[in-house]
């Protein structure tokens, strides 16, 4: 009887970058080779190099040392979707094309048995589509905003929750000395999560996220309340796709090479500069960025991240497809990618997290009139 089980499995990280995506990468290749035999293909940022034709074997001693280094040594880019992949023009102009055929070609020619694909909701979107034309595919969840089902919880978002709490606890003090309001912006998409647990674990006054539509005048009424109790100080941690209520998120641009073509980014100067009108206090704001998205991830992270590799590498070298390891409970399992991009998974506004953080007198800006 002939072994069909890979021999060769290409690895590529795609999507922005998260904390976490190294360790995968290591353990990964560690157990492929070592306990399985197979031939591991890194391949160079993502989907882009795999349609040059980018890529190299990773050995043991290549991985070694990366399970606590943020970033990924792969390389990866969101640009890179051959069903929407962006051509230049000579007059410098970008068309949109369909180059699956030339991805497929690549695939055969490095011989490649399976494809591991490490990435986010647009990644999975990408792996699926590959799954359909018979590439055997086993997914990774990977993304700081926590928004892909079908998983308890990604790794990378520990990692910028952390990172979030530590900026709050450090403009905690600043506002509290200058009797200021802090509006500190930060990622997430179209999901809360950052928000809520960042805002959560920093001890925000205000937490204002796309899934719990905000009014100004509640917004206001906490910050004056406070200053009316002597805080002259709040924090407010407001997501980067929270809607403003005069309609819709704040876009920093449009990229149309992208598959999601939005870039959120712009509603903390616009919340601080309301917070300002509307209260009278001298409000600041910071915008985290991707300091949420970079350096060395958390504990929590890395063992995640090395536990999703070691199952990737189990599913993939045991001939397994169109399924993506995901956390549940305590867990490691297999779900079919189909599940994990069914829908996004945001924020139930009666999350218990939520309910914790009104009881501990956290805002959200929908409420009616103000508690004690
Ligand atoms: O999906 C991860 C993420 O960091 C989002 O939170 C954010 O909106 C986006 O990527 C930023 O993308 P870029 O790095 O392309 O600016």
């Amino acid at each position: 009887m002939t072994d069909s089980r890979p021999r060769r499995i290409g690895l590529l990280t795609g999507g922005g970058d998260c904390p976490g995506l190294n360790a995968v990468i290591r353990g990964f290749t560690r157990t492929a080779r070592g306990r399985w035999g197979a031939t591991v293909i890194g391949i160079e940022d993502g989907f882009e190099g795999l349609l040059e034709g980018r890529m190299r074997e990773l050995d043991y001693q290549e991985v070694a040392g990366l399970v606590g280094e943020g970033g990924t040594m792969l390389g990866t880019t969101n640009k890179g979707d051959p069903w929407h992949y962006p051509v230049r023009g000579d007059d410098g102009t970008v068309t949109i094309h369909d180059v699956s055929a030339r991805a497929m070609a690549r695939i055969r020619e490095a011989a490649l048995d399976a494809l591991v694909v490490v990435g986010g909701d647009g990644s999975m979107h990408i792996a699926q589509r590959f799954v359909e034309l018979g590439v055997p595919v086993v997914g990774v969840p990977k993304t700081i905003d926590n928004d892909l089902s079908a998983t308890d919880t990604t790794f990378g978002f520990d990692t910028a929750v952390s990172i979030v709490s530590e900026a709050i606890d450090r403009l905690t003090t600043t506002a509290s000395s200058h009797h200021r309001v802090m509006v500190i912006e930060v990622m997430g998409r179209y999901a809360g999560w950052i928000a809520l647990a960042g805002g959560m674990a920093g001890g925000a006054d205000t937490i204002l996220i796309p899934e719990i539509p905000f009014r100004w005048d509640a917004v206001y009424r906490h910050v004056r309340h406070r200053a009316m109790r002597g805080r002259r100080f709040s924090i407010v941690c407001v997501a980067e796709g929270a809607k403003l209520p005069e309609g819709g998120e704040v876009l920093k641009g449009i990229d149309r090479r992208r598959t999601d073509a939005k870039q959120l980014g712009g509603i903390g100067a616009v919340v601080a500069r309301r917070i300002e009108e509307g209260t009278g206090l001298e409000t600041r704001v910071t915008v985290l960025g991707h300091l949420q998205r970079g350096g060395t991830p958390t504990a929590y992270d890395r063992i995640l991240a090395t536990r999703f590799g070691v199952a990737a590498a189990q599913a993939a070298c045991r001939g397994a497809s169109g399924v993506m390891v995901a956390l549940r409970g305590t867990g490691i399992v297999e779900v079919p990618i189909v599940e994990s991009i069914a829908t996004l998974r945001t924020v139930p506004p009666d999350h218990p997290w939520v309910d914790a953080a009104r009881a501990v007198g956290t805002r959200f800006g929908d409420e009616v009139a103000h508690e004690p």
